[in-house]
């Protein structure tokens, strides 16, 4: 079956955040909305039909998991991420940032350190500090256009006060899938220092063609004793409405830690709709995902060509991975604060602003581009337009 991703959904007046919220968040109603991480594409039909049936019933009380659903879990993570997972090791959260925040209440204490890497998701930094934690960045290298980890800086900021890492695979937002030999050797820095590994790989279905996700956990029983994997069918089929995430935790001591914060907290129950749509996704959602990172692919090239063409000062950092594209404005000359007026003011595009994700951001903005090809286009004429008036003045 043919998906068609072309299609122009009006998405305002349906409080959706990334088109009802300009005016609050960018000061302005004309941006085109180019941020917040999902996508302007229809749910595929297979989800929405699994719902209706489920609907038609007519009575939502309060529901069983259905073994189907971590069934949908298990084969969906062997056959895309050639990952044995066990149903047992499946635990529930409402999102992937509010497992971060159970994590760090279970599993550290106020003063104890917490390293991530950045630029990163700006969520990964209130979860931590949010709970009295200390944040310790450890910066991605950035080198001719890509981001490498960087070793010796991580090993150099390791002391007896650090108690967890918080990956980022695929990373947003600069859309790395860290290869096997960086993932081993953060695991191994973990198991010596005895850190807990909180990897989140909510982007891990979102990979573009050629690329590979490996789940961190999968890399040697030894790391999956000491990893806890954050994932969910939302970014990958557009379900993040729906407020539901799933944790690998393979460790049946740490599972239980978990699994106490959230039954403390009583948000463990999760909702009919969540359950029902990421088994549908994960039975019936391979056909429409090839489609859904081909067509991606196809906007990141445009983005890549059009820029190249048109906007040589602005550089696209190839994403691996996610629908996310991170942009090095840094040779149009602007401060971080004249960049993010001319984006919001100038080009009128609603994008994230780059220091949102740690300062290494500066610089930087990120632009969403999950959404019809002829809606980009649009954005990047914009960009364009205000490029090439700003810099004749
Ligand atoms: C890396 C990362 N983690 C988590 C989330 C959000 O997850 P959730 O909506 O499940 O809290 C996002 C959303 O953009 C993300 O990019």
């Amino acid at each position: 079956m043919h998906y068609n991703f072309d299609e122009v959904i009006n998405r305002q007046g349906t409080n959706s955040i990334k088109y009802d919220f300009c005016e609050k968040i960018f000061g302005s109603e004309s941006v085109l909305p180019m941020w917040v991480a999902d996508m302007d594409f229809r749910t595929p039909d297979f989800i929405i039909q699994a719902m209706e049936k489920r609907l038609q019933h007519g009575l939502l009380g309060y529901t069983h998991v259905p073994d189907s659903y971590y069934e949908a879990i298990v084969r969906w993570n062997l056959h895309r991420n050639n990952w044995n997972i066990k149903r047992e090791w499946i635990s529930f959260s409402p999102g992937v940032v509010p497992a971060l925040n159970l994590l760090i209440m279970a599993f550290t204490r106020p003063g104890d350190e917490v390293i991530v890497q950045t630029p990163v998701y700006f969520p990964f930094f209130s979860a931590v500090t949010n709970h009295h934690r200390k944040l310790v960045t450890n910066p991605l290298k950035y080198s001719q256009g890509s981001y490498s980890m960087d070793f010796d800086d991580l090993t150099g900021k390791i002391n007896e006060h650090t108690r967890m890492l918080i990956l980022c695979n695929p990373h947003n937002p600069t859309g790395n899938v860290w290869p096997r030999e960086a993932l081993a050797r953060i695991g191994e820095l973990c198991l010596q220092h005895n850190m807990l590994l909180v990897s989140d790989e909510i982007h891990s279905d979102l990979v573009l063609p050629a690329y590979h996700h490996t789940p961190v956990a999968s890399i040697s029983d030894e790391l999956a004793g000491i990893t806890i994997t954050c994932m969910s069918a939302s970014k990958t089929f557009n379900l993040a409405g729906l407020s539901t995430a799933y944790l690998v935790i393979p460790n049946a001591r740490l599972r239980q830690i978990y699994d106490k914060m959230l039954d403390d907290v009583h948000v463990g129950a999760g909702n009919i709709f969540g359950f029902i749509a990421t088994e549908a996704a994960y039975n019936h959602g391979d056909d429409w995902l090839g489609q859904l990172m081909t067509y991606v692919a196809g906007n990141v090239n445009l983005v890549k060509e059009e820029l190249a063409a048109h906007v040589p000062q602005i550089k696209v950092v190839q994403p691996e991975a996610t629908y996310l594209v991170w942009l090095d404005c840094s040779e149009l000359g602007l401060s971080p604060e004249a960049l993010r007026h001319f984006i919001i003011r100038n080009a009128r595009l609603g994008l994230n602003d780059g220091p949102m994700f740690g300062h290494e951001g500066k610089g930087f903005q990120r632009m969403n581009v999950a959404c019809p090809r002829a809606v980009l286009h649009g954005g990047l004429i914009r960009l364009q337009e205000a490029v090439s008036k700003y810099f004749e003045k």
